[in-house]
């Protein structure tokens, strides 16, 4: 049993498109807590290279220190929560082996707060991974929009680019990158090719 067995543990979900802010929102909440003088731990899995290793940085530079996760095996955040842990924090949740909603699931039972963001839908427009049943299970969840690079309205979809071409609907769906290969792109805005295209 972790840290409060009379407190009721539960899952927080922050998610959108990419540039939408959920790791400046993240970092935020995760801030907030060390005013409330919480312990936590920050994990993100380790694909993401993007900017730093062992940080979880947002596209404006803003970033914490963060343990690195195989995402194909997430029990390994096991071995580092002690029971003076209160609240688990994970960035870039959709790239998670399934496995990892137990994982979550066992933490918020046992009393934890559980903070996750991550891409609700992959650059088809398609639920990413295990996001679905993340956003079912969870207690509170937070959409956020970015602003459309085409249009200027809300930006609700990633849009992929392969040589300034939308890129096609059977491509790989992990692709770790920025704005070389991604946009934030409304529902209008937003394009997939097919292959008969
Ligand atoms: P996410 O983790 O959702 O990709 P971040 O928290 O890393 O987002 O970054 C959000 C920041 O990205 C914004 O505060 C803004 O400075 C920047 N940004 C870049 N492109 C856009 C865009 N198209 N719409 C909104 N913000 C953008
Ligand atoms: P971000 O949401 O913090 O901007 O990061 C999203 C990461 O996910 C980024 O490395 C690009 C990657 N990604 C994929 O691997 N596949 C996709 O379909 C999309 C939209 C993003
Ligand atoms: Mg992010
Ligand atoms: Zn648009």
């Amino acid at each position: 049993m972790y840290y409060n067995e009379s407190k009721t543990g539960f899952v927080e979900v922050i998610c959108g498109p990419m540039y939408a802010g959920k790791t400046e929102e993240l970092i935020r909440r995760t801030k907030r807590m060390e005013f409330a003088k919480k312990k936590y731990l920050i994990f993100k899995p380790n694909i993401d290279n993007r900017y730093a290793i062992n940080e979880v940085v947002s596209h404006n530079k803003k970033s914490m220190k963060a343990i690195n996760v195989d995402i194909n095996h997430p029990e390994q955040i096991l071995s580092y929560v002690t029971n003076d842990i209160q609240a688990i924090v994970i960035d870039e949740v959709q790239f998670f082996n399934v496995r990892l909603l137990d994982i979550i699931a066992k933490f918020a039972n046992e009393g934890m707060r559980v903070i996750c963001a991550g891409l609700d839908l992959d650059f088809r427009g398609e639920p990413f991974g295990l996001m679905p049943a993340l956003l079912a299970i969870a207690e509170n969840v937070t959409k956020l929009t970015a602003i459309c690079n085409s249009c200027g309205e809300e930006a609700t979809r990633t849009q992929r680019l392969v040589n300034g071409k939308p890129a096609y609907y059977d491509d790989p769906i992990v692709m770790v990158g920025a704005t070389e290969t991604y946009e934030a792109r409304c529902r209008k805005c937003h394009e997939v090719l097919r292959r008969e295209q």
